[in-house]
């Protein structure tokens, strides 16, 4: 495996010293790779430009997104109660707490870009890396940027098609442009795409504010008689523990995101400090607005009527805005834009650690020559997202993707284990308690057993499948390259050609990589 990554390396540098040597104002290429941080010369590389401010806006901006304003209608149909639906949304949001302080421990271990993936290769080798890699980028961080897109469309055409259901194809049309200014928005410039994401970020703090302003009045009022006998199963409503792990997996959705600053690793300036307090402060955040708001909801309206509701906060704003009940779809809006624009951010991250190891096409790994942005990464995640937003629909994404994203929740908490078994001496600048990894990693296992005792779907075995197939790829391609003999020369000049192509058409150049 070493060769293969010397080998890996040693094309970089042919490509780079070849190609962009002669780069006319001479910002890229030329910086030797060997030997020296990337931080003092003037290579190709990622820069420290997300701080502590920038960092908590990427968990919460990206966190907060359509969940809480749709999902609480799911949680309490798949609860049957309003106490045990508020118990889920809590214990939702203690969970992403707990794994994202075992993610502070992984990032701040290994502060190379990628979370899963970097931690995969450290603890468990390359063909995990590589399963993680080949289905994040082809499967779960595209579904997750179409469902947002989708969602953020919806709501942008309500605001405006008064009292009809807008129609498909306006959606998804609204939905892949929305996608592609966000793309411009990050290929453009890190501070610009941080800079999107601190305000919209502000922006839905604002509108989470109005939300809980208005049921506290409400409460006030004496409108308390929803919240009365809260553990009262509803009508037809039944609990069992397969049902419950459905019910997780909604309210998973809305926080998920915890782990989206440990993406960018390589980007935040001084990791080891501010990677874990950005998780202290923005996951704590985000449970208390999710808690506030759920109670803010049954002040305005009952469990039945929040059941029958589309979008509670677009009924809530119905409610009690009045004339400005507009803001809430817009809010909405707001906020799926905002989270998309930091999904986008981290999967194209994502996408450039794992190429850089030569475990996906190398052109994806490139580096915009001086913009510092993963130019084709970003535009990779960009295209298969659009494919699923003509594709596919909102609910059957979410639960396929809840199901596949905690498999590997699960694997980065036994990672951590591993490490601490194997690497008993690394330095830890920020090490959790034992208990946290332990806890998480035996709910992620019943997160995906449940379901599938409960109620199989053909879905989980599509992932289960699709993971499998990743290992028939990795085995003959990445791991002993192997390529029928006649296609060897067609396929290299062909991949060389569109490396080459690429790094003139977008100014992008390859990098250092992090596991020599
Ligand atoms: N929690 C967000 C929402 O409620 C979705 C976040 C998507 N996940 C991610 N890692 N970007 O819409």
């Amino acid at each position: 495996h070493q060769q293969e990554q010397q080998l890996h390396v040693r094309k970089q540098k042919e490509i780079k010293s070849g190609d962009l040597g002669d780069d006319e104002d001479g910002s890229g290429g030329g910086g030797g790779l060997e030997g020296t941080d990337p931080e003092e010369n003037n290579s190709v590389h990622l820069k420290r430009r997300v701080g502590l401010v920038s960092g908590v806006a990427l968990i919460v901006g990206t966190m907060i997104g359509s969940g809480i304003f749709v999902s609480p209608s799911g949680l309490l149909v798949r609860t049957g109660s309003i106490g045990i639906s508020f118990l889920v949304w809590t214990a939702c949001g203690l969970l992403s707490l707990c794994g994202a302080l075992a993610y502070a421990e992984l990032g701040t271990m290994n502060t190379s870009s990628g979370a899963e993936y970097a931690y995969f290769m450290d603890a468990f080798g390359a063909p995990p890396a590589f399963l993680f890699s080949w289905v994040s980028t082809l499967v779960l961080k595209p579904s997750q940027m179409a469902i947002i897109s989708l969602s953020f469309a919806q709501y942008a055409v309500e605001a405006f098609a008064a009292d009809c259901d807008p129609p498909e194809e306006v959606v998804k049309i609204v939905a892949l442009l929305a996608i592609i200014l966000i793309l411009l928005v990050n290929c453009y410039s890190v501070n610009l795409a941080t800079g999107v994401q601190n305000a919209f970020t502000a922006a839905k703090l604002i509108a989470i504010l109005v939300v809980i302003a208005g049921g506290s009045y409400k409460l006030i009022q004496g409108n308390t008689q929803h919240l009365k006998g809260a553990f009262d199963t509803m009508d037809g409503g039944t609990v069992n523990i397969g049902r419950l792990a459905t019910a997780f997996y909604t309210g998973l959705w809305a926080y998920d995101g915890w782990n989206n600053l440990n993406y960018v690793t390589e980007e935040i300036k001084n990791p080891s400090k501010n990677l874990p307090r950005s998780i202290m402060i923005g996951i704590p955040l985000v449970t208390l607005c999710y808690a506030l708001i759920n109670i803010s909801y049954l002040a305005v309206m009952s469990p039945s009527e929040m059941i029958e509701s589309e979008a509670v906060a677009v009924t809530f704003g119905n409610r009690i805005l009045g004339v400005m009940a507009w803001l809430m779809p817009l809010s909405v809006a707001i906020s799926t834009f905002g989270s998309a624009n930091g999904t986008l951010f981290a999967a194209g991250r994502l996408c450039f650690a794992a190429s850089r190891e030569g475990h996906l096409l190398d052109c994806l790994s490139y580096v915009h020559v001086r913009r510092f942005t993963p130019a084709p990464g970003l535009i990779f995640h960009s295209l298969v997202a659009g494919a699923m937003v003509l594709s596919g629909n909102i609910d059957s994404l979410i639960d396929f993707f809840s199901f596949t994203a905690w498999i590997f929740y699960g694997g980065a908490m036994l990672a951590l284990l591993v490490m601490r078994r194997t690497r008993p001496n690394h330095p830890r600048p920020y090490k959790c308690p034992l208990i946290i990894p332990v806890l998480v990693l035996g709910i992620s296992a019943y997160l995906i057993v449940a379901p599938i005792i409960d109620k199989p779907q053909i879905e989980y075995l599509y992932a289960a499948g699709f993971i499998l197939a990743g290992m028939l790829v990795y085995l003959p391609f990445v791991k002993y390259g192997y390529v029928p003999k006649f296609m060897v020369a067609s396929f290299i000049l062909f991949t060389e050609g569109v490396n080459a192509f690429l790094q003139m058409l977008l100014e992008v150049a390859p990098t250092a990589a992090a596991f020599d």
